[in-house]
């Protein structure tokens, strides 16, 4: 749209025609107050605190409503207008509690701030207040009500953000309330709750304390933490975060995970599990200390010193006499980049084996395959956010990728974009689409060729009885868009994938992405934990680019066979570090007896309690690196939280490999970076760059004087690892960078072989694989969620199938 020029106090602003008064005003650096207003939600009007005097205009009008117009002359401050906005605050004072001491948005309060600013200190309501007891709406959401402005962002918050609609008005005027969708009269406990998705968008939202949550509320104040900017460590969408942290007797303890930084790819959203389920990093099971089999069978806990000497003694006693192709290795999708490129490294070169593997949650290497060589052809998440048209084949956003679903759902309400649907489940987000095809179980396969143009392929779509034609019908809509983003589901695999790649490739303006589960699911992929292919998906045999590697060039034993081997006693050890593949594969423990195995992790699990040796890891939140989105979206990792007795995996697999004798400047190029300032950096705050390290690295004296540090091998990264040649400054400054597509080659001899080993996750809202089990919080909302009334107010846990 065109721009138009107006004046807002004496100053000469542009901005183009329709933008909101107060948003032009925003874009300049003129702040005007507002309650009611929430960008990309509906317009309110209802709190009058952005009035403005409009020349020509005989009242004061809301700058939240009124859009600018060319020759516009405003006033934003004004002793008429600081009366009104005074008068304003002192009527929303009037029964409020003034509780600012305990009350959890003291210090972050914008109807504190406005009170300060404005100075309402007295006030001509002087009725007796109205005092309410305060509600738990679910563990993790509670109001307040007497603190409650009613501005309704909430209110629209949860109907237009979420499509949920758990929130609404009752009463009206002066007696309005908000209310909850399950009222006490239709609760079991006779209480009032919501029944929703838990996300806490709402209390976001809420510009005072009258929502609060569960996790935080009554612990600690807004300045009594720290606050640092990470990654989220459940999802693949890999939100920015920011958490608060407080120093403990035994490290330092998250105490809040927030989104005050919306400057990352999921703008201003968190769901549930960004938002609460850090606290399994504060649960008492942690294993604190490693521990030692003995010879009766029993742990003992041990040094650090003695753990590790036995590790690496016994490692190497079994790669010289057994060879090292008697060795396994299982990586993690929620380690960080730097930690699965070394365990690789690691792997192939100081074990000398390629049996190597992860917990493949989507067939990242036949998407690498097919989109060889392309370029522009790989979406990011920020797309979902301003692409015109979207097309969403098999998986379930709203579950599996939140941000992914809030992102569309906020595309197709403020830019009204299209988007299509085809699933065998009657998954939440069809309630935007435009088209929903809802095709047979089982029937990716024939989805895949139909899209592809194999008119054939219909019947197996449809369900019996249903109409064919519907299919057809959305096809053409699809193929008459003239760009499309296209998200897949991990139902997608191998032939299927290729089949329906090879075809949107010979479309313009197609762009992909393969949903995956976990927070590097993508990043463990590219950074080559697989049995047959070096990072960034080159090939073993023939490639030039590992050379210096020296690394075997057969296949090594997938995650499966390493366990079908291990059942035969052909695998003399194990090495497990940050996965539960015991549980997640139900693989017989007795099948391990002859194999030495070492576990790093957090908890006692399932592949832990049947290890030799447990060495305690930290986890993302207490680490720092970078992770890759299911998108391929690189971002960066801060250290937050920190815990006595635990060392991140990177420091584990470096130390282990010392003592196997390796030599530590092939594994780790540490100590090329010049010796330069070396006081303390200011650590990122919320939206800001860690400048001391921006600058450091502008400047080319990065300090990587450990091998610990795992920016010391970024560089090997950003060298070697094809699709990498990331923007260190980009990355350091806390941006996200999109990674086009990985491999160069398109002849990956070992792949016609490999067998299908993709397993979903499968988490619902309220699980997060293995570490869901440790976040109180999650377990809390499971408990809420078998307790809901059959009401069916609200879609959560269609799952797709
Ligand atoms: S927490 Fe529940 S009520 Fe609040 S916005 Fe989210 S879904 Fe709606
Ligand atoms: S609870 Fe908060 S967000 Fe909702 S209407 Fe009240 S003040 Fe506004
Ligand atoms: S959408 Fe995913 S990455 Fe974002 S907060 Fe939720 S679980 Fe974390
Ligand atoms: S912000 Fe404009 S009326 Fe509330």
């Amino acid at each position: 749209m065109a721009d138009v020029t107006l004046t807002v106090d004496g100053k000469k602003i542009t901005a183009p025609a329709g933008t909101l008064l107060l948003e032009a005003c925003k874009s300049a650096g003129i702040e005007i107050p507002a309650f009611c207003y929430y960008p990309g939600l509906s317009l309110q009007a209802a709190c009058r605190m952005c009035v403005v005097r409009i020349e020509k205009m005989p009242k004061l009008q809301t700058a939240c409503t009124t859009p600018v117009a060319e020759g516009m002359v405003v006033t934003s401050e004004s002793p008429e207008i600081a009366q009104a906005r005074k008068a304003t605050l002192q009527l929303l004072l009037g029964n409020h509690p003034l509780d600012c001491p305990v009350c959890d948005a003291g210090g972050e309060c914008e109807l504190q701030d406005m009170t300060f600013k404005y100075g309402a200190a007295d006030s001509f309501y002087a009725e007796p207040k109205d005092h309410r007891e305060e509600q738990k709406w679910s563990p993790v959401v509670y109001f307040d009500r007497p603190r409650c402005i009613l501005c309704y962002r909430c209110v629209r918050m949860c109907g237009e953000g979420m499509d949920v609609f758990a929130l609404g008005i009752q009463n009206r005027g002066s007696s309005s309330v908000i209310a909850p969708n399950v009222p006490a009269q239709m609760s079991p406990d006779d209480l009032a709750h919501v029944d929703c998705e838990q996300c806490g968008m709402c209390i976001d939202a809420c510009p005072v304390g009258a929502l609060t949550s569960g996790t935080y509320r009554y612990k600690t104040r807004p300045w009594e933490m720290n606050h640092v900017s990470t990654i989220c460590t459940h999802c693949g969408d890999g939100c920015k975060t920011t958490l608060g942290v407080r120093s403990t007797t035994d490290g330092s303890e998250i105490v809040r995970g927030d989104n005050r930084d919306k400057s990352g790819i999921n703008v201003d959203f968190l769901c549930n599990k960004g938002r609460y389920a850090f606290d399994f990093a504060n649960n008492e099971d942690r294993i604190t200390q490693p521990l030692v089999r003995q010879p009766n069978g029993e742990m003992k806990p041990v040094s650090w010193e003695v753990a590790l000497d036995h590790v690496g003694k016994r490692l190497r006693e079994l790669r010289d006499t057994r060879g090292g192709k008697s060795i396994g290795v299982i990586g993690s999708n929620r380690t960080t980049n730097e930690e699965a490129y070394l365990l690789q490294k690691f792997a192939r070169t100081v074990l000398g084996t390629n049996n190597i593997d992860h917990h493949r949650t989507a067939d990242y290497v036949a998407f690498a395959r097919a989109l060889a060589g392309t370029t522009d052809r790989t979406a990011s998440l920020k797309d979902t956010l301003t692409a015109p048209a979207i097309m969403i084949l098999g998986g379930d956003p709203t579950i599996q990728a939140p941000a992914t679903a809030w992102n569309i759902r906020t595309n197709v309400r403020n830019n009204r974009a299209r988007l299509y649907i085809a699933n065998s489940a009657e998954i939440k987000l069809r309630r935007q689409a435009k088209a929903f095809a809802h095709i047979a179980p089982f029937s990716y396969g024939a989805l895949a060729s139909f899209i592809a143009g194999d008119d054939s392929a219909v019947d197996a779509l449809t369900h019996s009885g249903a109409d064919a034609s519907s299919f057809h019908e959305f096809r053409k809509a699809i193929r008459a868009e003239e760009s499309l983003l296209v998200l897949l589901g991990s139902e997608f695999r191998d032939a299927d994938l290729q089949r329906l790649l090879a075809f949107g490739k010979t479309l313009p303006n197609r762009k992909f992405a393969l949903i995956s589960d976990y927070v590097n699911s993508r990043g463990a992929a590219d950074m080559g934990l697989l049995p047959d292919l070096l990072p960034g998906y080159t090939p073993l045999a023939g490639n030039t680019t590992f050379a210096e590697y020296n690394t075997p060039t057969t296949p090594g034993l997938d995650l499966l066979e390493m366990f079908e081997a291990a059942g035969r006693g052909e695998l003399s050890a194990l090495y497990v570090v940050g996965t539960n593949p015991v549980s997640r594969y139900s693989v017989d423990p007795a099948s391990l007896k002859d194999t030495f195995v070492v576990v790093q992790d957090m908890f006692l699990t399932e592949t832990a309690a049947v290890a030799d040796v447990i060495l305690p890891a930290s986890n993302l939140y207490e680490k720092s690196g970078s992770v890759t989105n299911s998108y391929g979206d690189l971002q960066l990792v801060n250290k937050a939280g920190d815990r006595a007795g635990v060392r991140s995996d990177f420091e584990l697999i470096v130390r282990i490999a010392d003592k196997m004798g390796a030599n530590m400047k092939v594994l780790v190029p540490f100590g090329k970076g010049t010796r330069a300032d070396m006081g303390q950096s200011r650590g990122a705050q919320s939206g800001e760059a860690d400048r001391h390290a921006v600058w450091l690295s502008a400047n080319n004296m990065e300090p990587k004087l450990s091998p610990f540090d795992p920016f010391a091998i970024l560089d090997e990264i950003q060298r070697l690892v094809p699709g990498y040649n990331l923007l260190r400054l980009q990355l350091l400054s806390g941006n996200d960078q999109h990674l086009q597509p990985a491999v160069t080659v398109t002849d990956l001899v070992q792949i016609s072989k490999r067998r299908d080993l993709v397993l979903p996750a499968n988490d619902t809202l309220f699980t997060s694989g293995t570490l869901g089990r440790y976040s109180a919080m999650l377990s809390d909302l499971q408990h809420n969620e078998s307790l809901r009334p059959p009401t069916g107010l609200t879609q959560i846990q269609t799952a797709a199938d």
